[in-house]
């Protein structure tokens, strides 16, 4: 069984398996023709369970065979353009190869003696990145699993910088489209119940700053902490960027930590034409970018960038077996020393594939590429009779939803989008993610495919006014 150690009398066998597999996925992915089989979980789980874990096939193209059935088959693919509705992104190539050398040598980023060079190219691209945001010359940071762990540790270095003896009285403020890692963040540091406040949102779904200093001032005035403000730059639902520069003259006034979540906007710092949209970006504290969702990476990619390297000390503990006081002083980049995480991938590899395949411009192009066909989906959405759109975007997703021509009963037409949304995923001709507006049901595009056209976004748009159609003829009775 040790032929199955990838060392250097097995590198044949690495060399066919690996082969192999990518055979199998390019297979599956050249023939895909819808984003998803409709499969449901009732028919997929008894032949995921019928697989005996304890009786290996010792033969990795019947495997693969069975990888074939349980998983590529029927699995939802990103890549297909008709995919619309989640923030994931048709991945890159030359980050796909970096992600099967990564895993193949597998460094664990934690410490210099585990990584070497690993250690430095991340720290390079964190470098490319603060730069790119303008957080100057003390900035640093840390590659993290994803927006939810960079937005955590992020209020872990805003709590412990916020002067107050009580964490009672700890609040982080955050727009009402922000997103809910904030919640779980500030639960998860101990915060209080009450700690995160929520700023309602002007029409097009961005922080209201005015509210936004309202609330400042009455938690000044209550004698509360505004421990940090989080900014969106990309609002989960509807890709709003905030007005970064007007709270972060609100944060300054308040000596308050601003972080901004651009965990999904992140994306416009390789943009040639959208760059502007996150000016004020470069006031932060701590910024948020997950580069698996605008950067065309594959999960898991994201950063925690940080203003000011000391504020990273917050993450410090040192262990005599790992990371010893010592090698601090001796100034060994050791990269644990900055993170929640200790054994970590080397995801950066991905990142820094793609810059030296491709370059920045490039990955910029796409991102743009996908914001420009949002901007056609809006007109196309607000020019059709059958729907309603919400907001302008200024990233790439639009939040509609099907109204009928005669309904009397609001919560008809809510049944109707879900129900268009569901028969939708169940042909797997499309996928399409759904939300609420207010109390309203609505439906959602998330456009990262630079492959989906004009065309797919009015085909899907006539599949989901059938379906919804559909629902409402043969349940009239419910609708009026
Ligand atoms: C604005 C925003 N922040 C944070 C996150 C969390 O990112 P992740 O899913 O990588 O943890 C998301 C995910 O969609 C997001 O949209």
């Amino acid at each position: 069984m040790r032929s199955h150690l990838l060392n250097d009398t097995t590198t044949e066998r690495y060399r066919a398996s690996v082969t192999e597999g990518v055979e199998r996925v390019a297979a599956r992915i050249a023939t895909t023709s819808r984003p998803f089989t409709g499969v449901t979980a009732d028919t997929l789980s008894p032949r995921v369970e019928a697989v005996d874990l304890d009786t290996p096939l010792h033969d990795t193209v019947a495997a693969l065979d069975e990888l074939d059935e349980l998983y590529l088959r029927d699995a939802v693919y990103f890549h297909h353009p008709r995919y619309l509705a989640h923030l994931n992104c048709p991945v890159v190539i030359p980050a796909v190869l970096g992600e099967a050398v990564l895993s193949a040598v597998n460094s664990s980023l934690d410490t210099w003696d585990q990584s070497a060079g690993g250690t430095l190219i991340e720290r390079r691209l964190i470098d490319w990145t603060t730069g790119r945001a303008g957080l100057g010359p003390a900035a640093d940071g840390v590659f993290t699993s994803g927006g939810t762990q960079s937005n955590l540790q992020a209020l872990l270095l805003a709590r412990e910088e916020a002067k107050s003896d009580s964490t009672a009285r700890l609040r982080v403020l955050v727009s009402e489209a922000g997103h809910f890692s904030v919640q779980k963040a500030a639960r998860t540091l101990g915060l209080g119940p009450d700690a995160v406040v929520v700023i309602p949102t002007d029409r097009n779904k961005r922080m209201g700053t005015v509210a936004l200093a309202r609330e400042l001032a009455r938690l000044d005035e209550q004698g509360l902490v505004p421990m940090a403000v989080v900014a969106t730059a990309g609002t989960t639902d509807f890709g709003s960027i905030d007005p970064l520069p007007q709270i972060a003259d609100l944060c300054a006034r308040y000596g308050t930590w601003l972080h901004v979540d651009a965990a999904y906007g992140g994306g416009l710092l390789a943009s040639r034409t959208r760059r502007h949209l996150l000016d004020g970006i470069e006031r932060a504290d701590s910024v948020t970018v997950d580069y698996h969702k605008s950067f065309f990476q594959p999960v898991s990619s994201s950063a925690l960038l940080v203003r000011d390297a000391a504020t990273l000390r917050h993450a410090t503990y040192h262990a005599e077996y790992l990371n010893p006081r010592r090698a601090a002083q001796e100034r060994v980049p050791n990269q644990v020393d900055k993170s929640l995480q200790t054994t970590r991938r080397f995801d950066a590899l991905k990142l820094w594939m793609t810059l030296r395949v491709m370059g920045a411009d490039a990955v910029g192009d796409l991102f743009d590429e996908a914001c420009a066909l949002a901007a056609k989906g809006f007109d196309l959405i607000a020019a059709d009779p059958r729907f309603a759109v919400v907001a302008q975007p200024q990233l790439s997703t639009l939040v509609f939803r099907y109204i009928p021509e005669a309904i009397c009963d609001p919560t008809a037409t809510d049944r109707a989008n879900l129900y268009a949304r569901k028969a939708l995923f169940a042909s797997g001709d499309a996928v399409v993610a759904g939300t609420k507006v207010g109390e309203r049901q609505f439906l959602k595009f998330t456009l990262l495919n630079p492959e989906t056209s004009a065309d797919d976004i009015a085909a899907v748009l006539d599949l989901i006014a059938g379906h919804a159609e559909q629902y409402l003829g043969e349940n009239l009775d419910r609708a009026c």
